[in-house]
């Protein structure tokens, strides 16, 4: 008899329980102040199971299509335990970055400050950010981008191929160029077995960037050892912060701190040369650049070092693995990319030029096309998060200071009342009808690369090295993508097979 009635008020309470908690959900659409409507979800844990959920990164993903269908494109939500606003504006993404540095402070958790560096240019604020950030830019000549980049580029793109077999297996993420067929399958088995997504090295970038950051050839065994540590850091970047032992963070903690050992040795090798007028270590690399340039200790330029590698290689291979997917459904695309390189070519060989220029690159708008069409779709970084240091009003909302703030790029580049069909892969769309000249976008439409006082200052590079890989790629290669993948957002965009590709060389 107890246990019944037990029950009954059991049942009872829970059902009112239900009732009120599913209630104080509902109501919390009208905030007071204006705060913009939303669901905070469940208590603690919030929504955030829900926004975390790997989506295709040609999709807004569901928790986005949700919330923007009930409330609109801007949205409060419980993300990491704390409140926070999200934007799928354009307008109010723009004011963000506008305002970056007046209203709004980097919003990571400390987890991922341990592991990325607090002195890595993520966390830096005021005038500390401006120096570093005018270091990087101004080390990032045009001039520099013109020849020395571009020739780096051409060099490793063709000796990355250059091993490349006809018909052999290899993964546009995990740019294995010396594994042969066999090793290749099993390392697909092995990463599919541990679940882990295949983001390996991709040596094209990497040796790009090892190349000038630290003048460290593609040759050099050193390389090996800096992509095996460096791919352990990467997957404890983006991985759950669980601070024990086996885990990827844990595992990316300790290859941080072996990176770290090799950037301080060189960096004190380099200063005790440079006492002694330089000698031979002195070198026109980022590095050396920094030291001859800043009074930076030694752990800000480890940091520093780090994060460049980080930010330069992991997107762009990531950028040029994007636009081999998205091609190989286009074969209208491949044919008029062809088309355009061999009328670069055909000019150049009439000039007596053989390799591609600076001013070659700015003059294939079709190419350029494609790339911007990678970017738009691909969505490399689908949002970034803030804090804000002050209250903010726009359009008639509040959003207090305190509160965090995602400015969603993807909800934007796959916004139909933008871009008409969004999720088409459409290169065609960045050209100005017949005349092929390239249309002007809006910068609040389009930000692969972000904006303000964090403005990628890589942009131009990885754009350069997107075009560059694919001329060499188009002109040489046919390829045909081997096992279904696809690009999935998770958080950071990500291939879990490594999108395996088959080629084939051309003979011309
Ligand atoms: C923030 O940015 C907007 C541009 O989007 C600008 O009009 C406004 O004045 C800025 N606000 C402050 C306080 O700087
Ligand atoms: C490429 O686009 C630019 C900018 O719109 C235009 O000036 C130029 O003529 C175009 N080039 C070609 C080859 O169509």
């Amino acid at each position: 008899m107890f246990t019944m009635e037990a029950l009954l008020v059991l049942i009872a309470a829970s059902i009112i329980f239900l009732l009120v908690f599913q209630a104080s959900r509902r109501n919390s659409k009208p905030k007071p102040g204006n705060i913009p409507p939303g669901d905070m979800g469940w208590p603690i844990v919030g929504e955030t199971l829900m926004f975390l959920k790997p989506s295709l990164s040609t999709t807004v993903g569901d928790f986005m299509e949700q919330h923007m269908a009930r409330f609109g494109k801007i949205f409060l939500s419980n993300l990491f335990g704390r409140p926070i606003v999200v934007s799928a504006e354009p307008e109010l993404n723009r004011f963000m970055f506008k305002n970056d540095t007046k209203m709004f402070e980097p919003g990571w958790p400390k987890s991922f400050s341990d592991i990325a560096g607090k002195s890595s240019i993520s966390f830096l604020v005021g005038d500390a950010l401006k120096h570093m950030r005018s270091n990087i830019v101004e080390f990032l000549s045009t001039e520099r981008i013109r020849n020395l980049f571009l020739q780096d580029m051409e060099y490793m793109a063709s000796f990355v191929m250059s091993s490349w077999k006809d018909d052999t297996l290899i993964s546009s993420l995990d740019e294995a160029t010396k594994v042969n067929n066999h090793v290749t399958q099993v390392r697909y088995r092995h990463e599919k077995a541990s679940n882990s997504p295949c983001f390996e090295n991709f040596q094209f970038s990497f040796y790009i960037m090892v190349k000038n950051i630290l003048s460290i050839e593609p040759e050099d065994p050193l390389i090996e050892r800096l992509l095996k540590e460096y791919n352990t850091f990467t997957r404890g970047l983006v991985s759950f912060p669980l601070k024990i032992p086996g885990t990827r963070y844990w595992k990316g903690l300790k290859s941080r701190r072996i990176l770290l050992e090799i950037l301080y040795q060189e960096t004190e090798e380099r200063r005790i040369a440079s006492g002694d007028k330089g000698g031979s270590k002195k070198k026109d690399d980022f590095l050396g650049w920094v030291i001859r340039n800043t009074d930076y200790s030694l752990e800000k330029i480890g940091d520093m070092m780090l994060h460049t590698l980080f930010a330069a290689h992991d997107t762009s291979s990531r950028a040029i693995c994007l636009m081999i997917y998205f091609l190989d459904n286009c074969p209208k695309a491949i044919a008029e990319l062809k088309e355009e390189f061999a009328g670069v070519i055909t000019s150049k060989q009439q000039s007596g030029g053989s390799k591609l220029t600076y001013e070659d690159y700015k003059s294939m708008n079709f190419t350029q096309s494609v790339i911007s069409e990678t970017l738009r779709l691909g969505n490399i970084v689908s949002h970034i998060q803030r804090k804000l240091s002050t209250d903010i009003h726009f359009k008639g909302f509040l959003i207090p200071k305190g509160y965090h703030f995602v400015a969603h790029f993807s909800a934007v580049h796959l916004d139909p009342e933008l871009f008409e069909d969004p999720q088409r892969f459409d290169p065609w769309r960045w050209l100005i009808g017949s005349s092929c000249g390239l249309k002007k976008r809006s910068s609040s439409e389009f930000m692969p690369f972000g904006g303000g006082a964090r403005y990628c200052p890589g942009a131009e590079i990885a754009r350069l090295e997107m075009a560059v890989f694919l001329h060499h790629l188009v002109r040489n290669y046919d390829w045909a993508v081997a096992e279904p993948d696809c690009p999935m957002t998770a958080p950071f965009v990500d291939f879990y097979k490594g999108l395996p590709i088959r080629v084939r060389r051309l003979t011309n």
